[in-house]
């Protein structure tokens, strides 16, 4: 495990960026596994800024995203898909049909789950998965206790990420119970994880997930055993480290 320490988010954003486009440089049809959520919209601009300065060639990239909502259209506001698409894909020269996320709208979770496990398989594997952690220690939608072993599956939210989900929503009661998520051995897969982390309240997590036990109590302590795993944290997300 390899640890970045940062004083500031934007520093965080721009050496997660750097990373993610070092990777783009040395292998332009790379598969990138990406994230939503707040911790990574730093990095998503900083690599628009790259890409429109004609730094970066995002046109052979294909990209894979670790989960969705179940029940939301693609184009509900709240999706990860038109979170994708307003925070990155939009603004760069990504072509549509090389991007994936699992489709909320299919209600038939197996044959979702296995689609989208065939479709990793088919892309050749993730080279590089962008992660950020839940307050409960989940990466992607795996949330405590979930089994190392599973690919994609189906998961009930926990009211911890419910809560903390809330805010993209007009109240906790829109927000969905359940979401399709990459397993945990999907993510372990991948041949690079950076899990990026910052702010004061994710300090204790943090200790936890990388300097406690690996348990499936703490989903993203598995990243311990990862061979090519890096964490970028802020001097607030890292302060007990
Ligand atoms: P956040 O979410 O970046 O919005 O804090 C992280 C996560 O739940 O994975």
């Amino acid at each position: 495990m390899k640890i970045i320490r940062s004083e500031t988010y934007k520093d965080m954003a721009r050496k997660a960026a750097n990373i993610i486009s070092a990777q783009v440089i040395m292998k332009p049809n790379c598969v990138l596994g990406l994230a939503t959520g707040s911790t990574p919209i730093g990095i998503y601009e900083q690599l628009i800024d790259w890409y429109r300065k004609g730094d970066l060639d995002f046109s052979e990239v294909t990209t894979i995203n670790l989960d969705e909502y179940c029940g939301l259209a693609r184009n509900n506001p709240q999706s990860y898909c038109s979170f994708m698409h307003n925070q990155f894909f939009d603004s760069v020269n990504i072509r549509p049909e090389h991007i994936h996320l699992p489709d909320g709208t299919n209600l038939n979770a197996k044959e979702e789950c296995e689609r989208y496990d065939q479709l990793i398989a088919k892309i050749g594997g993730v080279d590089l998965q962008l992660l950020g952690i839940g307050l409960d220690g989940h990466i992607g939608f795996n949330e405590p206790g979930s089994a190392f072993e599973l690919g994609t599956h189906c998961v009930e939210l926990t009211s911890s990420t419910i809560e903390a989900n809330a805010r993209f929503f007009s109240d906790s009661g829109e927000v969905p119970r359940k979401a399709y998520t990459m397993g945990i051995r999907t993510i372990m897969q991948a041949h690079k994880v950076l899990l990026v982390v910052n702010g004061k309240n994710k300090a204790e997590i943090v200790k936890r997930a990388f300097f406690g036990s690996v348990t499936p109590q703490v989903p993203a302590s598995i990243l311990q055993m990862h061979p090519d795993f890096t964490l970028i944290g802020d001097a607030e997300a890292l302060a007990y480290v």
